[in-house]
Parts: structure tokens; sequence; C-alpha cells
């Protein structure tokens, strides 16, 4: 194993993602941000210089455990103080596990203006993959708001609250089409973008995937959406499912992939297709009723010149309210057999989490688990709690393990009120958690929303999915999956429905666990977990030279 060392820096910067220039927080002048490549047990060592002027910044390594390390997770205001202007911060770390990773800004709603890029650990030397390939693509898949995120975040914040709407543009490798098409042949009223290789912005040129026949390639995918989920398919290609979130799973063969934000994925494809051709990728919405147009690549077999657009239809994306189809798909996703670790038979603690919107204050929309919208603290967690600083923490009272049997999931909530708290919950060191995610209608009739569910710090079994209200004991709980579950750090939730997940409290540190969506996110719609925080080993300066943990250092450092 070795260290591999980065020296980064991030600033605004224009740049014309979907040809519309805009500002985007890039990193050393690239949008998206460099990919780390590294082999597992390597130490990453980033660098990282905060050139954005007026804000602070954090960059979060999405998938990576960080044991040992949970100062290095990359959290504002939970796992250390965001980095000033100007100032340089360090990340240290291990990525002890080999897989599709990417890492992402995690202040504020800096992920949805740009700050991400590709994490991928291969396996350690002498070791193998257990499935064969001959090449590899990779494939970040985000999208894209002409809006800026400061707009998009008082707009949220207001009252009247005002929503920020369907994004403008879907990206793979950070480019997409906006108000064009690549395939206006098939696009009733598009126009035609401009092909490869055609003068233009090099920002926006179409992304060309060069293959050669009949060969095997690994196409790594990962989401890191504000809001979308995807579907991913490459016309006339099956795609063999091998791993999700750096966890290997049950080969299945399917026509195309949803990937929700926060989920990587690897899948295999053949190239055994008319070697005269080249084929389509494609990126659509599903989850919600889209109003973006998909975003298409080309898998340009070799020698055929990347600049021939595929002459057939790209692949049609499955109608976007077709849940019996996206549930199908996740359902299949089961942890490898021989190779996925089973979970414990038992656990020491359950967790019911109901996710609601409500309304705060008159007026002000948020998310709420089990009635607590979420507030972020001037303080980090980590520090606060790590210093013994009770006073820097917003408040006192734990949150509730449960919501109560009874509350009606099919109906707007009875008490639509909300507060907002820290939702930090304690969690005994090395204790087996059972956390039920449970899913309503939203603040309108008739609506609940797809929220995929990301933990820091640990991977999780996903133990089962239900619709409607989870039963406890008597009911879904004894029907839970402990033979096979896939192993994954993001887990969706389905409209009126609940999703079960276990994990091992094994990792001291202060991890969050939330929906990824950005502005659900932004509206309060995340938990906080306390690990074995006394067994933490001694905080770097840095970070927690903010706040009330600043102040107790200062004292410490003049007084005694
Ligand atoms: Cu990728 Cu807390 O998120
Ligand atoms: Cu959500």
């Amino acid at each position: 194993a070795k260290a591999r060392h980065f020296r980064w820096e991030v600033s605004n910067m224009f740049w014309s993602p979907d040809c519309e220039e805009k500002v985007v927080i890039g990193i050393n002048g690239q949008f998206p941000g460099p990919t780390i490549r590294a082999k597992a047990g390597d130490t990453i060592v980033v660098h990282l210089k905060n050139g954005l002027h007026t804000e602070g910044v954090v960059i979060h390594w999405h998938g990576i455990r960080q044991i040992g390390t949970p100062w290095a997770d990359g959290t504002a205001s939970i796992s250390q103080c965001a980095i000033n202007p100007e100032e340089t911060f360090t990340y240290r770390f291990v990525v002890d596990k080999p897989g599709t990773y990417f890492y992402h800004g995690h202040y504020g709603m800096q992920r949805a203006a740009g700050l991400y890029g590709s994490l991928i650990v291969d396996v350690a030397d002498g070791d193998e993959e257990p499935f064969k390939y001959d090449g590899e693509i990779n494939l970040l898949l985000s999208d894209w708001y002409h809006e800026s995120i400061y707009t998009q975040m008082v707009g949220l914040s207001s009252n009247p609250f005002r929503w920020i709407g369907e994004p403008q543009s879907l990206l793979i490798n950070g480019r997409g089409q906006f108000n064009c098409s690549l395939a206006a042949a098939h696009t009733p009223g598009a126009k035609q973008c401009a092909a490869a290789g055609a003068a233009g912005n090099r920002h926006c040129a179409p992304v060309i995937l060069p293959v050669l026949p009949n060969k095997t390639y690994r196409l790594r995918v990962a989401s890191t959406t504000s809001l979308a989920s995807l579907n991913l398919a490459v016309g006339n290609h099956k795609l063999t499912v091998v791993e999700a979130d750096g966890n290997y799973v049950e080969p299945f063969a399917v026509d195309d992939i949803d990937i929700y934000s926060g989920d990587s994925y690897s899948v295999l494809l053949t190239t055994d297709q008319d070697t005269s051709a080249n084929y389509w990728v494609s990126v659509g919405v599903r989850g919600r009723q889209p109003r973006t147009a998909p975003a298409l690549a080309v898998l340009n077999y070799r020698p055929n010149r990347a600049s021939r657009l595929p002459a057939a239809a790209p692949p049609a994306t499955p109608a976007w309210d077709d849940f019996a189809r996206s549930k199908a798909f996740t359902y299949r996703i089961l942890g490898r057999a021989g190779v996925t670790p089973p979970p414990p038979a038992t656990s020491d603690r359950r967790i019911e989490l109901l996710n609601t919107q409500n309304r705060m204050g008159g007026g002000h929309v948020k998310w709420s688990i089990n009635n607590v919208s979420m507030v972020l603290p001037a303080t980090p967690y980590l520090g606060s709690l790590k210093m013994g600083l009770r006073s820097a923490l917003p408040s006192a009272a734990r949150p509730s393990d449960t919501f109560g049997r009874g509350y009606d999931v099919t109906r707007p909530p009875a008490n639509p009120n909300t507060t907002v708290g820290d939702n930090v919950y304690v969690l005994a060191h090395n204790a087996t958690v059972d956390v039920v995610l449970q899913n309503a209608n939203a603040l309108a009739r008739n609506v609940s929303e797809v929220h995929p569910w990301h933990l820091h710090g640990h991977d999780f079994w996903v133990l089962g999915y239900g619709d409607g209200a989870f039963r406890g004991d008597a009911g879904d709980a004894a029907a839970l999956n402990l033979r096979n579950p896939p192993l994954r750090n993001t887990a969706v939730i389905f409209p009126y429905g609940w999703t079960a997940i276990r994990f091992v409290a094994d990792n001291p540190g202060v991890w969050a666990f939330h929906c990824h969506i950005e502005p659900h996110l932004h509206m309060g719609m995340g938990v906080i977990f306390a690990e074995a925080v006394d067994r933490v080993s001694e905080l770097p300066k840095a970070a927690v030279s903010c706040g009330a943990t600043a102040t107790a250092l200062m004292a410490g450092a003049g007084g005694h």
C-alpha cells in the first residue's frame, strides 16, 4: 500500500456544462474535479485549499468509511469546521475497500454547484475481483441547474417557499445537452446539437466512449445528482450488475439500471453487437415527472468514426412513475454468495424514522424525521462531543426511536407543524442497530416521493422493503432477509413504503445519515449518529478551530 498525495484548490470558475455558460465550483481548474484512482489499503492525502474567497468548503469522500479518521469525513458542522477562504486543510484517510466511489462538497448545497469527482479503488496487488473484464468506462452522472445554488437556497428557505424545480440538464462526466438533442431525428421538436469533433465548446462536447468489439467492459456508474433519480441504458446491450456502493452483489442481467443520488454501481457490458454501428448511452429521469431531456453519450465501436452518431433511436427511459418496475430492479440487488458477509442475526436497537414534509413558523416548508427537522450547529458535533462542550449543542433533548404505531402514511400529516432540533442519536459502541425508514404522504394529497438515504462511516445491510406502514415485530420484522442482503451505503425508500437496514456501530465518530437529495437535506431531512466519541483519538486542531471548540482551545492555551 502506498500514500497518494494531491494538492487541490477549490474555486469558482466559468464553465459551460451544457453549453450555457454559468459559474461552477471546480478543482484545479477542472469540472468535474480530478479522478482519484488508488488501490485498496492506500492512504489518500489531499491538501485542500479553499479558493472560494467568501465561503467555507469541505469535501466528503462518499462511501469511504473513514475507520479511525472520523475528522476526515468532510461534513461541515458535523465532522469538522468548514475550511476558511485561503486556508488549507489536509484530508488523510485509508481507502480500505475496492469499489466505485465519488467525492463531493458537503457544505450548504455546494455539491449542486459542481463540487464533485470520482474516486475509484482497485483491488490490492495480488487480489482479484470476482469477475473478469477487459476494459473500464467511468460514468459520473449528475443533474444541472442554471440558477445558482445561492438563489436555490434562498428560495428553499423562504416563506412563501420557492421550489427549485427540475434540473435544466443531466450531465455525463460533466457534459450535457440543453435545448438540443444529439438524436434530434428521433426527438420531435428538438434541434440537433453539434456532434463530436465539430468546432464548438469543449466543455460540452459529447462524451465519446471508445470500445473494441467482442470485449467485456466494466462500466462504473455513480450518481451525485442534486434531485434526479436516473435510469441508464445502452442501446442493444445488456448490463450485468456486479457491484453496488463498493460491495459485490450477486450478478444479474438487465436492460437498464435505476440509479439514485448517492448510489454507485459497476455493470459489465459485452460489445457483441453489429460492429459497423455506434450505440447510444442514454440517461433519463425516473421517480418524478421529467422535465429534463435525457443526456446522451456515444458508445463508439472502434474503428468506426466517433462522430458517426448512432442511426437508431436512443433507448427510451422507462415510465417515470412505474414504481413496480423500480422496485423489481432494486429488490434484485442481493449480497454476492460466498463474498458478502451475512448480518448479525439479531439487533440491539431498532430506530424507526418517519419521513414527513411539514410547515414551520407559519409557512416555511421542511422535511422532518419523527417530526424534527435537522439544523446543523455552529460548532461541529465531533469536536463539541469529544471535548464535552454540552453548551455547544443546540438542544439537550434526545430524539425519539419511534414515531408510534397508527400514523396514517397515506394522508398528509394531521399535524403539519414541526420543530427544529439536532436529531443526534447516541449509539452504544459495537451495538447492532436496525433503522426502519418509513415514507409517508407529503403536504399535498397523493404525493409521496422517493428518498435515497445515505449513511456516513458505515456500510449497512438492506434487510427489506415494503409498502405501507412497517408492521413491527409481529409482521414485517420477522420477514426481513437475513440470509443474503446486500451491503450498501445508500438505500432508497419508495413512495408510501419502508426500507429496513442493519449496521454495527463499530466506528467511533459522528456520522450523518440523510436523504441524499440536496434540497431535501437543506430542508432538514437527516439525523446524526454519535458513536463512542470517547474512543476517537485526538482531533486535528484544524478540524475544531471554530465555534465553541475554538474558544475552549484558546482558553486552554492561554490560561492553564
Ligand atoms: Cu454523499 Cu452526506 O453525502
Ligand atoms: Cu429526500
